[in-house]
């Protein structure tokens, strides 16, 4: 029982036990136990919601420095956004630019792909958590354009970060967006082709691997649209979601 519910349980009684007109209702051994239960769960420690458990990590990713050089060209780092209490967990690469100047994960043109398939999975990006592998823009050589893919000795510097926000935030299921996600996230290499489209685990969690939404940016064909859909599908289906018909025949 709750502090507040047994607080206001014993209050009653001892105000029914104090009334001279009303015949008091529990005893006094049961007014013992309910005061000596209400101690003991006064004395425990509150129950720190993911939120809170999430703050210090978010602190310690905020000022690391465990990798000098991105240190020295992020403009800030980019910690994981969406629900700490989802089921639903997405794990990226790493901040692109626009992430980079905006702080939050997937917000260029790949993260409002992602926003759109979450849209067509009846999520809005409140409902799920959205985090990378690297918390800090892999930087480029100054005057170039685009991203570099993070490095192994990147990746496993930051991922003990990730490791705690999965830990925290309990996932029913994880979706792994692309190779790279899947290398920091396992640690395994492979293709594409041979990882997508079945079930992973990390730690106990169901994976479910998918193409990231920058891949599908570059290749419009619907066939591999679909084939990203079908990994949906069965994310869907593992989180018990309820699949109209209308859905399930996307992008045929
Ligand atoms: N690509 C990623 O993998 N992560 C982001 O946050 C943005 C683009």
């Amino acid at each position: 029982m709750s502090q507040p519910v047994l607080d206001s349980v014993i209050a009653a009684l001892e105000k029914i036990r104090e009334s001279t007109d009303r015949a008091p209702r529990a005893s006094r051994t049961v007014l013992a136990r309910l005061q000596s239960a209400s101690s003991l769960t006064a004395s425990l420690p509150a129950t720190r919601n993911k939120t809170e458990l999430l703050e210090p990590v978010r602190e310690r990713v905020r000022v690391c420095t465990k990798c000098a050089h991105l240190a020295c060209s992020r403009t800030q780092t980019v910690f994981g956004v969406g629900n700490p209490d989802a089921d639903l967990m997405f794990i990226g690469e790493a901040p692109g630019i626009d992430e980079d100047q905006q702080g939050e994960p997937f917000v260029g043109r790949a993260g409002q792909l992602l926003t759109k398939i979450l849209r067509a999975m009846n999520f809005a990006r409140e409902d799920v958590y959205i985090a990378n592998i690297l918390k800090c823009r892999p930087d480029t050589p100054s005057g170039t354009f685009g991203n570099r893919a993070p490095t192994p000795t990147e990746m496993q510097t930051c991922r003990p970060y990730l490791v705690e926000q999965i830990e925290i935030i309990e996932p029913k299921v994880l979706v792994a967006l692309g190779a790279v996600a899947v290398e920091g996230l396992l640690g395994m290499r492979g293709t594409m082709r041979d990882l997508r489209g079945r079930w992973h685990a990390y730690n106990g969690v169901p994976l479910m691997i998918t193409y990231h939404p920058a891949y599908l940016l570059r290749n419009q064909a619907p066939s591999e649209k679909r084939k990203v859909w079908e990994d949906m599908l069965q994310v869907l289906e593992r989180l018990d979601q309820p699949i109209t018909e209308r859905q399930r025949s996307y992008f045929l």
